[in-house]
């Protein structure tokens, strides 16, 4: 078992960039999308990986995957049925994270999620692989199984139900969300734990930029 100073002994310096006034995105969203572009350059695993928290009473966290900025907004696709999304229907108000450990940065979000139209929705979902089709239609996410027999017989049945059938539609409780970020937060690692914080938030007149103590 591993010991508590084993664990702290566990420690990396970060050295490998900086992120200052001369080179950071007036738009946020901009300086996001320049951070995946290195992620994806880089080779990260899961580039578009982002945890997401929601709070209804008690905080919880899982990773999504991003699919989608459009308009400002972070896209992921999801079951609408799901513990997250019944968490989001009692509070909107999300928390994303990106963590890229091979580019020593983290990206922070605090914003507001809702719900993606269906046409949009369906477009998403046409270009799944036909796999992830049925398995949308087989998993009702979030629920009790009695077994992973019992998920097989579901994929099993919704096969025979969609065979011959070219274009699976969406299940009803498929969907996603669009997150409107109200506050985004880069961080890259630096040496002695003097890292490099940006926080942005929005105002009535625009983003509000200002460097944190690390
Ligand atoms: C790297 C990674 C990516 C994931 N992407 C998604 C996703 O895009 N949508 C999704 O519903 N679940 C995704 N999951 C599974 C979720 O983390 C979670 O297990 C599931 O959505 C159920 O969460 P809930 O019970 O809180 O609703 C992903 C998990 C991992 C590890």
């Amino acid at each position: 078992m591993l010991t508590s100073d084993q664990l702290a002994a566990i420690r990396r310096e970060y050295r490998s960039a900086r992120l200052d006034e001369s080179t950071i995105a007036a738009d946020p969203i901009e300086q996001l999308q320049c951070w995946l572009e290195d992620a994806i350059r880089a080779a990260v695993p899961e580039p578009t990986a982002m945890a997401l928290a929601t709070a209804d009473g008690n905080p919880t966290v899982r990773m999504v995957l991003l699919k989608g900025i459009e308009n400002g907004c972070l896209q992921f696709y999801t079951n609408i049925e799901s513990a997250k999304a019944r968490a989001i229907a009692v509070n909107p108000n999300v928390a994303l994270l990106f963590y890229w450990a091979e580019l020593e940065r983290q990206v922070r979000i605090e914003g507001r999620a809702q719900l993606l139209d269906r046409e949009t929705v369906a477009a998403y979902f046409a270009l799944r692989p036909r796999g992830a089709q049925i398995g949308a239609w087989a998993s009702r996410q979030s629920t009790p199984l009695s077994s992973r027999a019992e998920l097989e017989e579901a994929v099993a049945q919704i096969e025979n139900q969609f065979a011959g059938i070219e274009q699976i539609p969406p299940p009803p409780w498929w969907g996603g969300y669009a997150v409107e970020p109200r506050v985004v937060e880069f961080w890259q690692g630096r040496e002695n734990r003097l890292h490099d914080r940006f926080r942005f938030e929005r105002t009535t007149t625009g983003w509000l930029r200002q460097r944190l103590a690390p």
